[in-house]
């Protein structure tokens, strides 16, 4: 597989023959291989641990303000791992990017800011408003939530799940998108994914 970054380019800038927007540059994605996408749903296949960072890396590529990514995956699944490879594609440095067990959401700044919630240790809703779940989530920047299972009737009604199950030989990552947005965002990883391994659906 190609593993060659892209040209960096800032996004929407204007091809200089004003051919339209550039489209975004798409991480390598060195072990990622996308196994099927139907009914709007796409599932790859992450050989390593590089691979599903790659696979965060995407989608934090592609991501906009006010995007909600709910993490759902057994312990030790790659969710964390996946919010450092989004988080980094926003700027965020790496080392910055940790697991929220405890401290139940971590904020980092990059290009947008990245809100990074983990529900695990929570018991009920009333956690959740302590912690400022309901006024972070959706707002302004980019909202990642590890265990959003757990709380399903409270997550905002338009979300991207990424579900992340653990195989003998990797990890198989399925994108289920609710609402327009995130039908419209796995249609891009799609295409950016297409460009990177030459697979064509
Ligand atoms: N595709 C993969 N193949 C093999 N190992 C992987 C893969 N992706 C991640 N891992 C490994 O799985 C572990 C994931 O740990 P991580 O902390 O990200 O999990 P988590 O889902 O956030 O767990 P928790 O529920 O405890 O928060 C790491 O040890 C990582 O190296
Ligand atoms: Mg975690």
């Amino acid at each position: 597989m190609d593993t060659h970054l892209c040209v960096k380019t800032e996004p929407n800038e204007s091809a200089p023959d004003g051919a339209g927007p550039v489209p975004k540059p798409v991480p390598a994605l060195p072990g990622v291989e996308l196994e099927r996408c139907e009914d709007g749903t796409a599932v790859f296949f992450c050989r390593d641990a590089g691979a599903t960072e790659a696979l965060g890396r995407l989608l934090g590529t592609l991501s906009e303000s006010g995007d909600i990514f709910c993490l759902v995956g057994d312990l030790g699944a790659g969710k964390t791992l996946l919010t450092k490879g989004l988080a980094s594609a926003l700027g965020v440095e790496e080392g910055d990017v940790v697991s929220p067990s405890f401290s139940l959401m971590n904020i980092y700044e990059g290009k947008l800011e990245v809100r990074h919630f983990d529900l695990y240790r929570l018991d009920s809703p009333d956690e959740l408003a302590d912690i400022g779940f309901y006024e972070y989530a959706g707002g302004d920047g980019v909202t990642v939530i590890e265990w959003a299972d757990l709380f399903t009737s409270e997550l905002p009604p338009d979300y991207l799940q990424v579900s992340i199950t653990i195989e003998k030989d990797g990890r198989r990552v399925e994108l289920l998108p609710s609402g327009p947005r995130y039908e419209e965002l796995i249609k891009e990883v799609l295409r950016s994914a297409d460009s990177r391994t030459g697979y064509s659906h």
